[in-house]
Parts: structure tokens; sequence; C-alpha cells
């Protein structure tokens, strides 16, 4: 209760939080589909619940890619490294998405905004087995990935299945075949059906769906009335411990089903 007070959760919180069985819920006024100031106020919640949550000392936080994620990162602030240092890292390998929005991108703006570190994972996509196999060796990627390994904390998006697939320029016949299995939620490269069944990984080195289970905090950000239904089927799967940072838009949609 005290920390409700704390963060000033408000019933449409709680409501949303107990529909979607986990255990937090902030959720910013308007809809993300009509402004971007909303993902604005976005960034500013999340910059405010970890400087409220976090524990003092050395933190690596794992980040995903996406626009979504590349707008909280203007607004955090460098008052978060204040008693704590800070490594941010990219939670997977690439996923085929543009350079500006990638993990790698996302983990060297969250950086520079909060005055603390940041380490790169340079894993390009459609490798062949073998260079694979090599690059992973290499100890400037295993280093990285043990850091990631050792992330106590994880800040991602959801975003809708087929925008995803399309987005990432995935072939006509995986497109087909999400479409046959009823996508409709993608987060950490992971396609979901509405029931919140995983039906497609895309095999990337890095943060799995696993290592969700033993980082102590999570951060799902993913907000606008057109993300509704892919942040209710994929919250199914999350951890109950999972921070939802979303607005009213999603909210209002994903509580009357429309
Ligand atoms: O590709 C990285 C990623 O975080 C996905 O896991 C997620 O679905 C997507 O980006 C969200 O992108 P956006 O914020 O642009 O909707």
């Amino acid at each position: 209760h005290l920390m409700n007070q704390l963060l000033g959760i408000k019933d449409d919180e709680k409501r949303l939080a107990t529909h979607l069985g986990i255990d937090h819920c902030l959720v910013v006024s308007g809809d993300a589909d009509q402004s971007s100031r909303v993902l604005d106020e976005l960034g500013k919640t999340l910059n405010s619940t970890l400087q409220l949550l976090l524990p003092p000392g050395h933190l690596t936080i794992a980040v995903m890619g996406g626009t979504t994620m590349a707008h909280l990162a203007t607004q955090l602030t460098f008052q978060l490294s204040a008693g704590r240092e800070l490594s941010f890292v990219p939670a997977r390998g690439g996923l085929g998405e543009a350079v500006t929005i990638q993990a790698n991108s996302i983990a060297a703006a969250m950086a520079e905004a909060t005055d603390s570190k940041y380490r790169a994972l340079y894993v390009p996509e459609n490798l062949s087995s073998e260079s694979y196999e090599s690059l992973i060796k290499e100890p400037s990627v295993r280093e990285v990935l043990n850091l990631i390994d050792k992330a106590q904390v994880v800040i991602h998006s959801v975003g809708d299945a087929l925008v995803m697939a399309k987005r990432r320029g995935m072939s006509p016949d995986t497109i087909s075949m999400l479409k046959a299995k009823h996508a409709v939620a993608e987060a950490f490269g992971v396609f979901y059906d509405a029931k919140g069944k995983v039906v497609y990984k895309i095999p990337q080195i890095g943060l799995q769906l696993a290592d969700l289970d033993h980082i102590p905090y999570v951060f799902a950000v993913a907000a606008g009335k057109s993300k509704a239904k892919a942040i209710a089927a994929y919250m199914q799967h999350a951890p109950s411990r999972t921070w939802l940072l979303t607005d009213i838009g999603a909210t209002n949609s994903i509580l009357t089903g429309a």
C-alpha cells in the first residue's frame, strides 16, 4: 500500500493489473497512437519509477530496441546514476531493425542520458552457423553475453506481431506461418498468439525468455490502442513481477476488449 501511495497508483492501474494478472501497471493519460508526447510522458514515468525502485550500487540494465524504447531514452536523467553505477547492454543480438532503433543504439542513448556506461553486442543476422559459432567465441562478444546473463534489470517493449514481422523484413513464408498460427504479439524476438502461447522464436543470442525468471526488475513499456491486443497477449506469458507502463488508449481497449 505504501508503494502504491508513493507511486500514486490509480484505480485504472489496479484494474488493469488485475485484468492482466501482473503485479504492477502504471498508466499515463492519452493515446500514443495519436501523439508521441504520450511516449515522453511514459519515459518520465519510467525514469521516476527506476529512481524509486532500483537499489544503489552496480546494476546492469538490458534493453531492447524499437521506437518506444528510443523515445524513453530521451527522458532518462543523469540523477538515475546518483549512488548507482549503471551499465546498459542490449538484451539480444540483432533482430533485423534499422540501426537507429536497434538495442545497441538504445543502450548507448540510455547510457548517454544517464551519464553511465554501455556495451554493444555486434552479432549480425543471417550468419552461417560456422561464422556464428566462431563469433560467439570472441572474447569481446563473450564478455557482453556474460553481462547480459547477469543483468538485474530489463526494459523492453511489446509490438504487434505482423507489424513487427513486416518491419523486420521477415520472409513471406514466415509471415504466412505467423498468420496461420494467429500470432498477435511480439517481445524479445518471440511471437505469441492471443492466449500467450509462443508460436515462433527468432533465433538470436542474448537474453532468452527463461532468463526473465531470475531478473528481479522487469519493465515492459508499450502504449497506444493499436498495441492493446499485443499487450494483453504477451502479459499472459510475462512474469507477474513485470511492471507494465502503458497509456489510457491501450488500457481502455484492453479492459473493454474493444
Ligand atoms: O525489435 C525490438 C522490439 O523491442 C520488439 O521486441 C518490439 O515488439 C518492438 O521493438 C517494439 O517496437 P515499437 O516500439 O517501435 O513499436
